[in-house]
């Protein structure tokens, strides 16, 4: 048996997150491996209501300070009511998005918020994932598959290209920062091919 294990996916909106996350956890299942398939923000009851609030209206809704006390605050939430209680049943768990999109989202693209995202995450969170995979891409290419979605929850993209390539290097440099846990993967390339890249690495 191998012990269970909490693994995230990352990168820009669009980048094939969603579908990766998907992916794995069929792939672990395949194995005979308990999975429980989560995300961010949201994951729990609570967390997903704080979800409507973050994601949905005008881009200048809420300033980026009052962003990472949102997202923190779903986190806190999540790791309670779910993450935690998932591994300690024994399931490993796999969350599309955790604290590293916060630290590029909210710590990295309007002013330098990364010592606030850090301090809060220490405070409050203080667990970093397992293994986490950033799916890395051409911003516009992401920007098109996403918006083509029409979910509603497009308060992020609606910032629109430039914001998403200061996304693409913030997430590089996080990756750079922590090799140990982080794995780049492309994301130019068909579902089936970065979906057997991942389970070699998984
Ligand atoms: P994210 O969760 O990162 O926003 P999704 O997995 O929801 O990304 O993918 C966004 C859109 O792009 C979806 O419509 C999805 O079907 C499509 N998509 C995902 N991966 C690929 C890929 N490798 N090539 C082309 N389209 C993709
Ligand atoms: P998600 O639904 O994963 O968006 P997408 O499928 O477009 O990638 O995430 C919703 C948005 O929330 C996304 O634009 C990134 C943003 N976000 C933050 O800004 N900070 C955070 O801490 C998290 C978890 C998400």
């Amino acid at each position: 048996m191998t012990s269970p294990r909490f693994i995230t996916f990352e990168g820009i909106d669009g980048s094939g997150k969603s579908t990766q996350s998907r992916r794995l956890a069929q792939h672990l299942q395949d194995q005979g491996i308990q999975v429980v398939l989560t995300r961010e923000p949201g994951g729990s009851p609570g967390a997903e209501e704080i979800r409507q609030l973050v994601l949905t209206g005008d881009p200048d809704r809420w300033s980026a300070e009052t962003e990472i006390l949102l997202f923190t605050a779903a986190r806190r939430d999540h790791l309670e009511k779910m993450i935690e209680p998932s591994l300690a049943a024994g399931k490993t768990v796999i969350s599309d998005r955790f604290a590293d999109s916060t630290r590029v989202y909210q710590g990295a693209t309007r002013g330098d918020l990364r010592a606030k995202v850090d301090a809060l995450h220490a405070l409050m969170i203080g667990r970093e994932p397992d293994l986490t995979f950033i799916i890395d891409m051409d911003p516009a290419t992401a920007l098109q598959r996403g918006l083509a979605r029409k979910s509603g929850e497009d308060r992020f993209e609606d910032f629109g290209l430039p914001f998403q390539e200061t996304l693409r290097h913030g997430f590089l440099a996080l990756a750079h920062a922590d090799p140990s846990r982080c794995i780049v993967i492309d994301g130019n390339r068909t579902p089936d091919q970065i979906a057997r890249e991942i389970a070699a690495f998984a």
